[in-house]
């Protein structure tokens, strides 16, 4: 059943340890107790539109407009699972970390390939820190199965995903891995803390240990990142990755496009070819600025790629923030990140589905039995979660994501932590192994380490 390929080595600095992951496709069995929710389907971008302002209209609680049933759903998916664990295994009672991505993201969130993997989640863990890892795409993301993104892409039936992945772990059935974990933690980022924090409500014993990153139990600041990201309909904003464009069209205009160019790959230099033809006058620095922040370069991501990736066709419920500048306000804090990798991110990016937006801040228990540790990190400026300052509490506490405290009465210990110079987008930022380095430190101090 199990897909499996064997990856090669990570990189290698002399003497130090190096991961070994596999590639693995996980059938789950999914059932969820989740809302069946009245909204007519999208046709295009201003319906999009449309549904941002129901959404975030004082007047209106539009979740609960929408909501007219609730429905158990059930059946059986695909989850794309990467399983890392170190080369050299020292122990017998490993930790394996279940790391779970946000929005806009997919499983590669916690391993970029960018700048030779220096961003990496994945590589401070395991082998820095002798931690197993399991990254999953979230049901309905990347390379996971996907589905109606109104009334099956929600988080119930996310976690209840995540769940399955849990319980094989623990037994030892997780395919292409023969132990059985006694100690499993959680680490999520944004939606995906949502989601673990949810997993340790419908089942504390699920889990030995929460990490959430890019996250507060603070809900004030959703409608203003809903109105940054100006949705679209993804399908429209990418239509080479998530349209249905064929790949021989989209050879064809790269031929076209490439005659501009005589040989030349770089849209830059193509489009100023072609704009000179039709007598348009455009600086190459407004040429680039259109296609690097703008919608313009989302359309066109992966023309002048020689590899095209089969497009997803996606139904018009998946939907995406507009472009790069949008991308920056909610994720990225200027000064402090990677030009380049901010726009490897734009290009990467993952859609949001209608029925992620309604379950995202609504619906959760305010609070989880959970008796085991847990630990909160995000970045100081982070927007979406802090409204750009984590530390702007008017004296009422120590910082927003530590007012999360209530929610977790019986964990064993807790701690908020708050990485400087930093926004939601964690792993984008020039620091974040600084974070990933605190996150495995405190692992240890609560006894979670492989051992
Ligand atoms: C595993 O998947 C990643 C993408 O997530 C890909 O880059 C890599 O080549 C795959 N490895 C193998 C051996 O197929
Ligand atoms: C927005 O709300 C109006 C008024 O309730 C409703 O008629 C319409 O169907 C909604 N549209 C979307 C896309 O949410
Ligand atoms: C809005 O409605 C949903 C669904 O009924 C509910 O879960 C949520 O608590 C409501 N939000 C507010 C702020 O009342
Ligand atoms: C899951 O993947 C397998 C191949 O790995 C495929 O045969 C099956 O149809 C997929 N199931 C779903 C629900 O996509
Ligand atoms: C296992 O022990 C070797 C030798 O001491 C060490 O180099 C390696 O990093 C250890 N591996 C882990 C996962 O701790
Ligand atoms: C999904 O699969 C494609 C094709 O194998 C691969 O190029 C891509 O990196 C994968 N993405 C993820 C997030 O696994
Ligand atoms: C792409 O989708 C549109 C809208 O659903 C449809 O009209 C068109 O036939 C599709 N094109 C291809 C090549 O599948
Ligand atoms: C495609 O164009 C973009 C924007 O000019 C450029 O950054 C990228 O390197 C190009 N890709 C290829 C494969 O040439
Ligand atoms: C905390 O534990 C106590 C004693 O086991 C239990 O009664 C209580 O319900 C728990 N709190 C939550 C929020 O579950
Ligand atoms: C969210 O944080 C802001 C800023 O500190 C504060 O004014 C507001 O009361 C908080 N809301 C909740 C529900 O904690
Ligand atoms: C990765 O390397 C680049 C270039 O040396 C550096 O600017 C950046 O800070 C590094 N990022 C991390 C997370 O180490
Ligand atoms: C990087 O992050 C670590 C951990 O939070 C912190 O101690 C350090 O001061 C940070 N460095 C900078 C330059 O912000």
């Amino acid at each position: 059943m199990a897909v499996l390929s064997v990856l090669a080595l990570a990189l290698l600095s002399t003497g130090a340890a190096a991961k070994v992951c596999t590639n693995v496709t996980v059938p789950v069995d999914i059932n969820a107790r989740q809302g069946v929710f009245d909204v007519p389907v999208l046709q295009g971008n201003l319906d999009a539109t449309t549904f941002a302002q129901n959404f975030t209209n004082i007047g209106r609680n539009f979740t609960d407009d929408a909501l007219v049933d609730y429905q158990t759903v059930t059946g059986r998916y695909n989850i794309s699972a990467k399983f890392c664990r170190p080369d050299q295994e020292n122990g017998t009672n490993p930790t394996v970390q279940v790391l779970t991505h946000g929005i806009g993201f997919d499983k590669s969130y916690w391993d970029i390939p960018f700048n030779a993997y220096n961003y990496s989640y994945i590589d401070v863990a395991v082998d820095d820190y002798g931690f197993s890892t399991v990254s999953i795409d979230r049901f309905g993301i990347g390379n996971s199965s996907k589905g109606d993104p109104l009334n099956l892409i929600q988080a119930p039936a996310e976690v209840s995903a995540l769940y399955e992945i849990t319980k094989m772990l623990r037994a030892g059935t997780f395919p292409t891995v023969d132990t059985a974990f006694k100690k499993i933690v959680h680490v999520g980022h944004s939606f995906g803390s949502v989601q673990s924090y949810l997993l340790s409500a419908l089942d504390p014993t699920a889990t030995d240990g929460l990490v959430l990153t890019g996250w507060s139990l603070n809900a004030t600041w959703l409608p203003l990142t809903l109105a940054d990201w100006n949705v679209h309909l993804a399908r429209l904003n990418q239509p080479l990755r998530f349209g249905n464009i064929s790949t021989s069209a989209v050879q064809q205009a790269y031929s076209y496009l490439d005659s501009f160019g005589a040989g030349n790959t770089d849209l830059v230099e193509i489009l100023d070819r072609a704009l000179a033809l039709v007598g348009i006058d455009i600086s190459r620095q407004d040429i680039w600025e259109e296609l690097a922040t703008t919608e313009v370069g989302d359309i066109v991501n992966g023309v002048n790629e020689t590899v095209t990736p089969i497009p997803q066709d996606l139904p018009t419920g998946y939907l995406t923030w507009v472009d790069f500048t949008a991308n920056q306000f909610a994720f990225l804090l200027p000064g402090f990140y990677d030009l380049a990798l901010g726009l490897f991110s734009e290009r990467t990016k993952q859609p949001v589905t209608l029925g992620e937006i309604f379950t995202l801040g609504n619906g959760a228990p305010p609070t989880t039995p959970f008796s085991g540790p847990v630990q909160i990190v995000t970045g100081r400026q982070d927007v979406i979660y802090c409204g750009g300052d984590c530390l702007a509490t008017g004296g009422v506490a120590e910082s927003i994501p530590a007012m999360a405290q209530m929610a977790f009465p019986n964990a064993s210990a807790f701690e908020a932590y708050i990485q400087p110079n930093t926004g939601h987008g964690i792993n984008a930022h020039y620091n974040s192994t600084g974070a990933y380095h605190v996150i495995q430190q405190w692992l240890l101090s609560q006894g979670l380490g492989s051992s």
